[in-house]
């Protein structure tokens, strides 16, 4: 059973829909190797990317209230379909910073040659609002093609990030988008870095990939620090809302070794 130590709000609390997230938590790591670290999947509600908005509107807060209550001293919201749903809910309602996140389109437009973008997000994402705005604000004149791939979310809870039928999803999203004339993809969900490899070698090199888990770690790095919340224990531990006997395996694969892992009521 986890049990609560901190007296104090000093560790990063970041929690995504799944294992998602955990590409948020490998860059934040890499970034900060000394901070403690808190990572809560909310597997049993996973995926969010398919659920009415207040749905996840309402898993979103009780994370972010969870990870606060158990000394987050700045909560990230490691989930595109999260933060487009409840980013604003969010920051009005806990009293710690948060860092959320959003689909790469910026420097995906920056590195485009061809004018041609592909985004590959959740249904949830790619139907806000939030994203509405980020496509008039910085696609100028390029075209933005919007993928969404809720079947890729599943083959990396299920840490399956290779085999035949993760690659035979990836062909079927990419083939379209070859013939378009794409040359630029924004991973906009953040189970997809997991599938970096597999999605570069479908794409083949002249495609560039966009994901913006370092400038989020560089973001959470600059918030830590601005509330005073230093290095640590170097503890990294996680939670999830779903059985760890289920989530652990699909967990080591996808993060390369085992973590702690424990459940917790949500
Ligand atoms: N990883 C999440 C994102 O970045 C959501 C995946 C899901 O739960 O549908 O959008």
């Amino acid at each position: 059973m986890f049990s609560p130590i901190p007296d104090r709000q000093t560790m990063i609390g970041i929690f995504d829909s799944g294992l998602g997230g955990l590409s948020v938590l490998r860059a934040v790591r890499n970034l900060l190797p000394n901070h403690d670290l808190l990572y809560l999947a909310d597997s049993a509600y996973c995926p969010y990317g398919t659920r009415p908005q207040a749905e996840v509107q309402a898993r979103s807060l009780a994370c972010g209230r969870w990870l606060v209550h158990h000394g987050a001293a700045v909560v990230v919201i490691a989930c595109n379909t999260a933060t487009s749903a409840a980013g604003d809910l969010l920051r009005a309602d806990l009293p710690v910073p948060v860092v959320g996140m959003e689909p790469g389109l910026k420097p995906a437009i920056t590195a485009t040659r061809s004018g041609q973008v592909a985004v590959l997000a959740t249904n949830g994402t790619l139907r806000g609002e939030r994203f509405a705005r980020l496509v008039e604000r910085f696609a100028g004149g390029a075209q933005v093609v919007t993928v969404a791939c809720p079947d890729l979310v599943g083959y990396v809870e299920a840490g399956d990030l290779a085999g035949p039928q993760a690659r035979a999803a990836v062909v079927g999203h990419l083939a379209p988008l070859r013939a378009q004339g794409i040359d630029t993809i924004v991973l906009g969900c953040t189970h997809f870095p997991f599938l970096y490899p597999l999605i570069a070698d479908i794409a083949g090199p002249e495609i560039v990939i966009i994901d913006t888990g370092r400038a989020v770690a560089a973001q959470v790095a600059r918030v830590a620090e601005s509330v005073g919340a230093g290095p640590g224990r170097r503890d990294l531990r996680c939670v999830t809302t779903g059985d760890p006997a289920e989530v652990s395996g699909p967990l080591t694969r996808v993060w390369g070794q085992p973590l702690p892992l424990d459940h917790i009521d949500l």
